[in-house]
């Protein structure tokens, strides 16, 4: 292992399912539910790691947290390429950066298979395990048993994998990218099992995107310039990541989307940028104000991700914690960066406020000086007053997505608890920590310790117990 993070990417073969006896400190009474996160959980077949972290399969983590204590959980999401590529003991399909053997002829024409090893979302009483160039899987919730792809009856095609639920009426919303002759954006809405696409929306040029905000109005898109070269990839003489490249002296389109299919959608173009998430946006008094990791541009981040596992992971070129707010009228927009140190990603707030007002986010980061290596800080940023608090794992913990947990319904914004699961590169073990979001810095709450690592996961929800 090149670095001490390293190990973290390492493949998790065995599916586990036991409860958690090697815990510090104490689960709050108001903690109650599930923990589920999706990630690359196998990195490698026969002794070669994949080309790209996006290529591993998805395995789910379950983390249920109940008066006896904590429990996990680990299944595969038993998908095509799983299966396949399990029983052969090598590469079967093509992926986001792996490739066939046999060069062009054995990789032409074949699309990436799909590795459901994104992000997790809750359909009525299924998990859907989510990858951004496909359609979902459905699992078992309890036991974490694969029921298969759901296209919602063929309506689906990609699907990616940060949906965006309206904390008042229930509505999910989320887009796919369909890459041919022409690329089309097709948003969706899905509404008490109903699943409707709204009209799609042809894109200038074919880009990758990731993620987008949902305000009370609009789902808004940040199209940086990265660019997919469609017949390379088709022709098999490059992967999807290979075919993939910077044009930085297009703008990134800021695209609104009317959230409710009526009316055209509107363009505005700034100055070249790359994000994957969003923490959240929303419209106040003509402006719209969105709250992301900013990267410069796709090259520092696109490096890294590609040489995942050996990667120096360096700060230089990565994201900042931004605000964009862009005037309506306009079409003006405004930049500011907020003092949450470097390498930041996986920004995200208390659920409640999707398409509202936040005040506070969390996200993770590592401390200004620090020139390289996986993010070892949660930060808590306070919009209102700029203030930064933050709680460092180092030297030891590598942290992935702070995920918010409300202490009670109702409660103020800031009032739960925020859960994250850090890689400890001494014991290489997983833990499971819960902080108190109103003082991020102290002590943890408490620090579970489970027997193994877990690949380092992407995304995941909190689903609460029901009363
Ligand atoms: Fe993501």
């Amino acid at each position: 292992m090149d670095h001490p993070w390293s190990a973290g990417f390492q493949t998790l073969p065995d599916e586990h399912d036991y409860r958690v006896d090697d815990i510090d400190g104490v689960v709050p009474p108001s903690l109650r539910g599930t923990l589920f996160r999706n990630g690359s959980g196998r990195n490698d077949l026969g002794g070669h790691w994949f080309a790209h972290w996006f290529d591993g399969d998805g395995m789910i983590s379950k983390v249920r947290f109940d008066d006896a204590g904590i429990h996990y959980r680990n299944r595969y999401v038993a998908t095509q390429n799983y299966r396949d590529e399990t029983k052969a003991g090598r590469i079967v399909h093509r992926g986001f950066g792996k490739m066939r053997s046999l060069g062009p002829l054995g990789n032409a024409f074949r699309q990436p298979a799909n590795v459901s090893n994104t992000s997790v979302v809750m359909q009525g009483e299924r998990l859907l395990s989510l990858w951004e160039g496909g359609p979902p899987t459905a699992l078992d919730p309890a036991t974490l048993d694969t029921q298969g792809i759901e296209d919602f009856g063929g309506v689906l095609k990609a699907f990616s994998a940060h949906p965006k639920t309206d904390p008042d009426t229930g509505e999910l919303f989320n887009f796919g990218i369909d890459y041919g002759a022409k690329t089309t954006l097709t948003p969706y809405r899905l509404d008490r099992g109903i699943l409707t696409r709204l009209p799609p929306v042809v894109l200038p040029y074919p880009v990758m995107n990731h993620d987008f905000v949902l305000t009370a109005r609009h789902m808004v898109f940040c199209l940086g310039p990265i660019l997919v070269h469609p017949l390379k990839f088709l022709l098999g003489l490059k992967s999807f990541d290979g075919a993939l490249h910077w044009e930085g002296s297009r703008p990134t389109l800021i695209l609104l989307v009317p959230r409710d299919g009526r009316g055209e959608p509107r363009r505005i173009e700034t100055d070249a940028f790359f994000q994957f998430h969003f923490a959240n946006g929303f419209e106040e008094d003509g402006d719209l104000v969105l709250d992301l990791a900013r990267y410069p541009n796709y090259s520092t981040i696109g490096d890294a991700l590609r040489n995942y596992w050996r990667s120096a992971w360096s700060s230089r070129g990565m994201a900042a914690l931004t605000r964009l707010r862009v005037d309506l009228e306009t079409g003006k927009v405004e930049k500011q960066t907020f003092p949450t140190g470097t390498a930041n990603e996986f920004p995200s707030i208390n659920p409640a406020f999707t398409g509202k007002r936040h005040r506070y986010a969390y996200i993770a980061s590592n401390p200004a000086q620090r020139e390289s290596g996986l993010q070892q800080r949660i930060s808590r940023i306070d919009f209102e007053s700029g203030a930064v608090a933050s709680h460092d794992f180092g030297p030891a913990g590598y942290v992935g997505e702070p995920l918010f947990v409300p202490s009670r319904p109702g409660g103020a914004e800031d009032e739960g608890v925020v859960l994250v699961m850090v890689f400890n590169s001494t014991d290489r073990r997983t833990e499971i920590v819960g902080l108190d979001a109103r003082d991020l810095a102290a002590k943890p709450l408490f620090t579970a310790r489970l027997k193994h690592h877990v690949p380092y996961p992407l995304h995941g929800i909190f689903v609460p117990a029901p009363a």
